[in-house]
């Protein structure tokens, strides 16, 4: 039995110790804002946190999570109140959307070591990909971002979503609190 924890809760996964994270987080937690895009670590669909850094979750086995700390999309902020999907949501940023939970992802730890990055590092440390190339809008978007953590800007309250947080919870078993 795999234990380690996710989104600040202990899980154990009676699950193959060879299975990727990935499918551990979306088929047994249901926790599905982690996309499979490539299986092969290059596009970042997939990107979650481990121990405060961006990962691959197809590319490390449950095993390999062992005692560590994964922290997925569905914990930034039950409210869209993060500064991340606050800028996500001000710039009308997604297209098809498929990549962004990864980008977003990428961009909250990024901006979590430095809230003003430039250019070169927004194009370092987030190396996903996006086939609807969102790429321009995405580093405004981190730099957005980042002024809103500084305090340098505000933007206008996102709408609410389509779903409230509570019914949310009952529809996913794993969103309930513990
Ligand atoms: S699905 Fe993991 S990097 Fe593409
Ligand atoms: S918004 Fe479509 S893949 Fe990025």
């Amino acid at each position: 039995m795999t234990k380690f924890t996710v989104n600040d809760r202990p899980v154990q996964y009676r699950m193959d110790p060879d299975t990727p994270l990935l499918w551990a987080l979306r088929d047994a937690s249901n926790l599905t804002g982690a996309k499979y895009g490539c299986g092969t670590g290059d596009c970042g669909a997939c990107t979650v946190e481990v121990d405060g850094e961006a990962v691959r979750s197809c590319q490390i086995s449950i095993a390999e999570a062992e005692g560590r700390f994964v922290t997925t999309i569905e914990a930034l902020s039950p409210d869209r109140s993060n500064p991340v999907q606050q800028a996500w949501i001000a710039s009308n940023l997604p297209q098809c959307g498929f990549c962004q939970p990864g980008m977003i992802m990428a961009a909250s730890i990024l901006l979590r070591k430095t809230s003003n990055p430039s250019d070169a590092e927004i194009n370092a440390e987030i190396t996903n990909i996006c086939r609807c190339g969102t790429y321009p809008r995405i580093r405004d978007a981190v730099k957005l971002a980042g002024r809103i953590m500084r305090g340098e800007e505000l933007v206008s309250g996102a709408p609410a979503p389509g779903i409230a947080p509570a019914d949310a919870a009952r529809a996913v078993p794993s969103l309930r609190a513990p």
